[in-house]
């Protein structure tokens, strides 16, 4: 559900007067006991958190399966209650899964929501499955269900992006274009060497992931409001049957931190940011002053008023979104700041923009999962941009230092010679032999080789370089680290 779609249950901006109720809301009948009237309507659903905590209903009815499941082990529930529980439990998912669930704001979240729909169809057993149990534990368990399931989902679609990457690296190991610094022709690389630096970054995203994953599989029920409970619980029985690792191990801190939320909003943000820059060059590198690729028009719009345009959406939509995943991680550690122990109501607020960076990461990867293998490479405009821009000037630096010149002094010689070839529109290569010997007598015939642009790619050919076979290399090992860089367990 979207912010908008959630906010509405507060009405609209012109509605603001009615802060000041006229209708008097329905008796909560969750607490009705301790209170003497009933709740200020537009307190109600300023209150409420249903209309954007439902979509973790399957986690909370798992975990109330497990509860009650632990509940009979230990006693608490006669195995009659356990079976109408189960039955209305699944019956309920069922109707929401479907689309059939009336969903109620006064009855303010979706932990209530079920609570209540489950009395309703079973009667008094309903009523004995929060024995032991608060809904501060529940939330705290109900979200690290979901994220646990939101770091796999965007792990399978991280992976295979990373998998797309590499099929398009490998496509390209010799293809040549220019590496930049400043956005300036630094030296020629191998487009296939700057696809697997993209690889890179997104395969550190990816392990960050599985990082936090790691560390939040870990449960909070039975820490119930926030000091444990009375009852005998056993908790690793629920932990068992909820495939948790381990059990927090602080009732206070299980119930109140949010720490792994906001990982998980961090990971979206360093991930956006990466996307970002990729976007950034995929969109630089499409127009016509780059002419590097071009995006298949399933990925493009066009323009209503200018036919020629051909603008590529998808790319700056995802640079685009990378604002809304810092402003979330923002959002959550200003949230919990400050924030004395245990449960505060805050905390309520951590799932709008959590949801919000799940569907941003998950919606983002995809589009570039789907499109990126997709580009399709304009080689002789790369090769031609590569060898325009002077791209191999420090390889000529380096031949003249194998011929004995120090490295400061031959520095100097192919500023000049590059200064010449400014004034008179030649690149280096193309210069005749007399001519570049007049910037240095160290230079013989064999200089054309180190002046190609395949002499100076091939020429870097360690770990980490950017040479053909160096690509070829750190492809086969890329293969092997992507098998094993998600792992929750
Ligand atoms: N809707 C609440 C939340 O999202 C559930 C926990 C409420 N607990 C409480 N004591 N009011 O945090």
């Amino acid at each position: 559900m979207s912010r908008s779609e959630s906010s509405s249950s507060t009405g609209s901006l012109a509605d603001t007067s009615s802060s000041v109720p006229d209708q008097v809301a329905v008796t909560n009948s969750q607490w009705g006991g301790r209170f003497s009237e009933s709740t200020d309507a537009f307190v109600q659903s300023f209150t409420a958190s249903v209309t954007f905590d439902q979509r973790m209903y399957r986690q909370d009815i798992a975990g109330s399966r497990a509860h009650a499941s632990m509940l009979r082990q230990i006693g608490v529930l006669s195995e009659e209650d356990l079976a109408s529980i189960t039955r209305g439990l699944d019956q309920i998912e069922a109707d929401i899964a479907v689309g059939s669930f009336d969903w109620s704001v006064a009855l303010e979240d979706v932990h209530m929501n079920i609570e209540a729909a489950l009395t309703a169809r079973i009667g008094d057993a309903g009523k004995r499955l929060h024995t032991g149990r608060s809904r501060n534990d529940q939330v705290a368990t109900d979200i690290r269900l979901y994220m646990r399931d939101a770091c796999d989902a965007a792990a399978v679609v991280c992976s295979r992006l990373l998998e797309g990457l590499l099929s398009l690296a490998a496509s390209h190991t010799d293809t040549i274009m220019p590496g930049f610094t400043h956005l300036q022709t630094a030296q020629p690389v191998t487009f296939g060497h700057h696809v697997m630096a993209w690889f890179e970054m997104l395969l550190r995203d990816l392990e960050r992931l599985g990082d936090t994953r790691r560390r939040l599989n870990s449960m909070p029920l039975g820490a119930a409001a926030l000091a444990g409970t009375s009852y005998p619980i056993d908790r690793d029985i629920t932990r068992e049957l909820l495939q948790f690792d381990s059990l927090c191990e602080n009732s206070l801190d299980a119930v109140s931190d949010r720490d792994f939320a906001i990982e998980f909003c961090s990971n979206t943000a360093i991930c956006l940011m990466h996307l970002s820059r990729i976007a950034e060059e995929l969109v630089l590198w499409m127009s016509a002053q780059f002419r590097f690729i071009d995006l298949p028009d399933r990925f493009c719009t066009g323009s209503s008023i200018m036919p020629q345009k051909k603008n590529p959406d998808v790319p700056e939509l995802v640079r685009g979104k990378t604002g809304r995943a810092y402003g979330n991680l923002m959002t959550l550690l200003t949230l919990m700041k400050s924030q004395p122990l245990a449960y505060n109501k805050d905390n309520q607020e951590d799932k709008e923009p959590l949801f919000d960076s799940v569907d941003t990461l998950l919606d983002c990867l995809r589009a570039f999962a789907d499109m990126l293998p997709a580009i399709q490479v304009r080689k002789a405009e790369m090769r031609m941009a590569a060898r325009d821009g002077f791209s191999t000037a420090t390889d000529l630096a380096d031949y003249l230092v194998r011929k004995g010149v120090a490295f400061r002094d031959a520095h100097e010689v192919v500023g000049s010679a590059v200064a010449y070839g400014v004034q008179h529109s030649q690149d280096l290569a193309d210069m005749p032999l007399d001519v570049l010997q007049g910037f240095s007598a160290q230079i013989e015939s064999d200089v054309f080789q180190v002046l190609t642009l395949e002499g100076s790619v091939s020429a870097r050919a360690h770990v980490g370089g950017t040479a053909p076979q160096a690509v070829t290399a750190a492809i086969t090992r890329a293969r092997s680290r992507l098998a094993t860089a998600y792992m929750p367990n």
